[in-house]
């Protein structure tokens, strides 16, 4: 097999390219090859100066993540890029695309950098549980001081070419072809005699004037406020900190050995295990890959509330022509009012610029007037939650829009088939379930009916990715995949407040646990009569001895919807978003649990909600509404704020053990009754010594 390190020559310029698609990684191939390429270089009297750049869309991003955790195999990437800063001839990195993680610490090993104007640079490891490896830690600092280095480090984010260039990581920027600017820059360098210039010999950081010790321990404050729990941020710092005081040759082994106790963490397992969760759902399984995508550029919207408004900003975000259809003129004033006035407090925040308000402003028009949307290639309807609206509405995207339009509803709930069957083309329908705020949130849930067709699913799924979104396919259920499971979860809540527990305790239990918000504060936040009309639903179909709790019910029948209504299981004084204890409910509670209070031990604060979302994912799993455990995985770290360093809900139960999660639910089935009957899925892999994550893999 070739090897994806080519080595040519342009006169007395080596020209090191990289080849190993899809992203350049660095596996031991690319890692064995640019050693070999560098040696024959150095070795090569002719050489006067080397250029390394990749071939495809991006320079190297990164270190190969599928060889985390397996036996390391020689050579290593720190010796690889320590080996590169020690050449004695210059060298220089040409960027483009991504240059992140290793591939930038390659490119900080060289002794010069340039990149083509829309690359990206970042060491972005602090989001796989893990710091860099190979010398980023000691060599950024000295290049672009502490303070960039603990942003970029700490933080992951990639910055732009110009935000590099203006920090010093970069020496030039270019426009167009990667080879023309790099021989162009080497050719400059040997103009000016100049030799090599090794980063880790750069004293930035030494003598810039900053105080150093001060940004540190700033950063590590901002991290144990911001981020408790999470084991790689502070040896991240730890390791910028070896910078400052340590010889490189010192710097680079503490660098080390934090590496490997992040490489051995848990998290770094359930992050790296989301990376790749992220990417397998974007895979239909079945589907055929050639399958044709139809193109979409403009859209309909039907309905302009809060979930209209949003996936049109997020449309027009994505560059794509939006028509808002509403009820009346008032209707469509007053949602138009609302795109105006959110992203005017984007502009307002500086997270959008003014030309891009107006740019995006111009995209979404308003009408009232189905004939509007004769031409659109999709429809997304978003109108109230009631069967009767969506069939006015299908019946009429039926009759105007154009053959091939794929014809898509945001129902949270409602039987996606029956609203196939209002149209007389079920195979181009779908739901597009989009999370509120969806501007914002990047779950989309793609709901397949029982006749969307291969080429609509695709669309959709593209299209997904071009809103920036994760977008994850589901089959037809009450709840889809997330609001069926989280409903368990909130069963659970309920029950154990019902028990005498009190609100904040139990959100504070699951906050401390780490996600994003407690399920009282997500209730109020998403609106409580959301939650009853599937609880209603529920209730419907009970089994024999299920019990279902009726706190929420009561609320809603008091008026209390939430936020939205000022109240709810929290309150919110004067259009207040932050939760305030509501003394009121206590007493509402105390006649609820019928004056028995059950000493709720702080354990079931927990488990009793994470095993009722375990089980019921279990069961969807079993059913085939989900395609895999990391799709659920997925759709819970984006969508419901599950903590990203346990990895989502099916694999933090692979990790606990599925035979420990089996008998807790087992011994609350004894205690309370029909609620926990174990899912036969859970059941089966115990049986077999199996777990979620193998069975998805397989099935
Ligand atoms: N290793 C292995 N595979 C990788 C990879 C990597 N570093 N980065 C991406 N891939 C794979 C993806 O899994 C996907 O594979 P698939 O097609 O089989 O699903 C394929 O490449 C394309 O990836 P994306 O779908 O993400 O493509 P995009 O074009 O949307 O994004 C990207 C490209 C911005 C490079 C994005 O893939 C990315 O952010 N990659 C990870 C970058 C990263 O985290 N680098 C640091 C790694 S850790 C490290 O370097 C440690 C060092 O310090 C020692
Ligand atoms: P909303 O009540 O805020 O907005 C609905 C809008 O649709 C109103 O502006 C109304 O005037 C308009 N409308 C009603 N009938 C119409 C028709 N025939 N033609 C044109 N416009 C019409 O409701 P919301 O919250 O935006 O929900 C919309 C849909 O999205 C529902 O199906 C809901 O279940 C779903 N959804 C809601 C989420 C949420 O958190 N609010 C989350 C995900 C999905």
């Amino acid at each position: 097999m070739s090897s994806p390190v080519q080595l040519s020559h342009e006169g007395a310029v080596a020209v090191i390219r990289v080849n190993n698609p899809p992203v350049n990684a660095l596996g031991q191939a690319v890692r064995a090859g640019l050693l070999e390429a560098f040696a024959a270089a150095e070795a090569d009297a002719e050489v006067k100066a080397v250029v390394l750049l990749c071939a495809g869309t991006t320079f190297i991003a990164g270190a190969d993540i599928r060889e985390f955790g397996k036996p390391p195999q020689a050579p290593l990437l720190a010796d690889v890029t320590q080996a590169i800063e020690n050449f004695s001839k210059p060298s220089l990195a040409v960027l483009h695309g991504s240059a992140l993680g290793g591939g930038l610490e390659v490119a900080l090993a060289c002794h010069y950098r340039i990149a083509r104007r829309d690359a990206r640079l970042g060491l972005p490891e602090v989001k796989l549980g893990l710091l860099p490896g190979a010398g980023g830690t000691q060599r950024l600092p000295r290049v672009a001081g502490v303070a960039v280095a603990l942003e970029m480090i700490v933080g992951g984010e990639p910055v732009t070419a110009a935000e590099a260039e203006r920090t010093g990581i970069l020496d030039q920027l270019f426009d167009g072809d990667l080879l023309a600017a790099g021989l162009a820059f080497a050719e400059q360098l040997q103009a000016q005699g100049a030799g090599p210039r090794r980063s880790g010999e750069a004293t930035v950081c030494l003598t810039g004037g900053a105080d150093n010790a001060a940004l540190l321990e700033a950063k590590r404050r901002e991290v144990q406020r911001s981020l408790p729990g999470l084991f790689s941020p502070l040896r991240c710092i730890a390791a910028i900190e070896a910078a400052t005081v340590l010889p490189l040759v010192e710097g680079l082994k503490r660098e080390r050995k934090l590496f490997q106790e992040c490489l051995q963490s848990p998290q770094r397992l359930a992050l790296v295990h989301k990376f790749f969760a992220e990417r397998q759902a974007g895979k239909i399984k079945g589907l055929d890959t050639a399958v044709e995508t139809r193109p979409i550029s403009s859209v309909a919207v039907i309905g302009g509330g809060t979930m209209g408004v949003g996936i049109a900003l997020s449309l027009a975000a994505a560059g794509l022509a939006v028509k808002l259809l509403e009820l009346d003129a008032d209707r469509l004033a007053t949602a138009l009012q609302r795109v105006a006035s959110t992203l005017d407090k984007s502009v307002q925040r500086g997270s959008l610029s003014a030309q891009a308000m107006q740019q995006r402003l111009a995209l979404i028009e308003g009408v009232t007037d189905y004939a509007a949307l004769a031409k659109v290639d999709l429809a997304i309807e978003a109108v109230f939650e009631d069967i009767a609206a969506k069939q006015a509405v299908f019946e009429a995207l039926d009759r105007v829009c154009k053959p091939g339009a794929i014809l898509s509803s945001n129902t949270s709930s409602l039987d996606l088939n029956r609203i196939a069957a209002f149209t007389r083309r079920p195979q181009d329908v779908l739901g597009l379930h989009f999370f509120s705020p969806a501007n914002v949130m990047r779950l989309l849930e793609v709901v397949r009916g029982a006749q969307s067709n291969a080429a609509v699913l695709a669309s959709a799924m593209q299209l997904g990715k071009r809103l920036k979104k994760v977008a994850v396919v589901v089959g037809v259920c009450d709840g889809f995949v997330g609001n069926r499971m989280a409903l368990q979860y909130i069963r659970e809540a309920e029950l154990l407040v019902e028990e005498g527990a009190s609100v904040q305790q139990v959100d504070a239990a699951l906050g401390e646990f780490g996600m994003a918000m407690g399920p009282f504060a997500m209730l109020d936040m998403s609106g409580l009569d959301i939650w009853q009309s599937m609880r209603q639903r529920q209730r419907a179909s009970l089994s024999a001895g299920q019990l279902l709790p009726t706190l929420l019910d009561r609320l809603c029948a008091a008026g209390r919807f939430g936020q939205k209504s000022g109240a709810g299981f929290y309150l919110y004084p004067d259009g207040s978003r932050t939760p305030q204890p509501n003394l009121q409910l206590a007493e509402l509670f105390d006649e609820l649990a019928d004056g028995v209070h059950e000493d709720i031990d702080p354990h079931s604060l927990l488990q009793r909600p994470l095993y009722a979302l375990i089980n019921e994912g279990a069961r969807i799993l079993e059913e085939g509404i989900a395609q895999r455990a990391s799709d659920i995985d997925v759709i819970f770290l984006t969508g419901y704020g599950f903590p990203a360093h346990l990895g989502g809900p099916m694999f933090y139960a692979d990790q606990l053990g599925l035979d420990k999660v089996l008998q807790g639910i087992r011994e609350y089935q004894r205690r309370f009754g029909a609620n926990w009957q174990p899912a036969p899925l859970l059941e089966r892999l115990v049986a077999e010594g199996k777990t979620f994550t193998e069975w998805g893999q397989q099935g």
